[in-house]
């Protein structure tokens, strides 16, 4: 009878475990089919916006077409997302050589109230000078994110201070500002150099 319990137990728990199983590979599909595509296969990632660079000067969407980007959100104040991309972002740069200059590179902020464009310069300066600081007024930026569907939200920290929770994905998008591909963050070097060659034409 005792082994007939045991056995009981296993079968409920191989149940239960397949449930996590479909609900994690649904719940994925159903993320990943509205953060980059429509049914219909076209993507809904990218779109118009207004933004500002770090000279102060207005950026459209229309100014980063003719060349394939890339283009990622985040923060100055970030603790660690966001300077360990802008760091990665500028290796790829790197190990692309040459075919950089096929491509372009952004960084847009999520925090407009603190990202200023001269804070913007320094900051996305001190990584590479070839990812474009953007930022822009609250409505500027909120046009940006809700152009690729980016997550994006303020938390309070304790003393009134606060942070940005935000979504971490590099948007490739090609030379007519469409959605090509996205680089998830964490992903190993050679996947993401690979990609950003798959964009510009160069992958062997
Ligand atoms: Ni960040």
């Amino acid at each position: 009878m005792q082994a007939l319990g045991r056995l009981r137990l296993v079968l409920w728990l191989a149940v239960a475990a397949l449930v996590v199983v479909v609900a994690a590979t649904v719940g994925y599909r159903q993320f990943d089919r509205t953060t980059t595509a429509s049914a219909d296969g076209s993507a809904l990632v990218g779109g118009p916006f207004t933004l500002i660079d770090g000279d102060g000067n207005e950026v459209t969407d229309a100014d980063l077409r003719g060349e394939p980007f890339a283009v990622f959100f985040g923060f100055t104040h970030c603790p660690d997302v966001c300077p360990t991309s802008l760091f990665e972002l500028s290796a790829w740069i790197e190990a692309l050589g040459a075919d950089a200059e096929r491509m372009r590179f952004a960084f847009v902020s999520v925090d407009p109230e603190r990202d200023t464009p001269e804070r913007m310069k320094l900051y996305v300066g001190s990584f590479s000078d070839r990812i474009l600081p953007l930022t822009g007024s609250p409505e500027q930026v909120q046009q940006a994110i809700d152009a690729y569907r980016v997550y994006a939200r303020k938390v309070p920290l304790e003393g009134g201070d606060y942070t940005m929770d935000h979504s971490a994905f590099v948007y490739l998008m090609d030379a007519n500002g469409a959605y090509h591909s996205h680089i998830t963050y964490g992903e190993a070097p050679d996947l993401a150099v690979g990609k950003l060659q798959e964009l510009i034409g160069t992958a062997s």
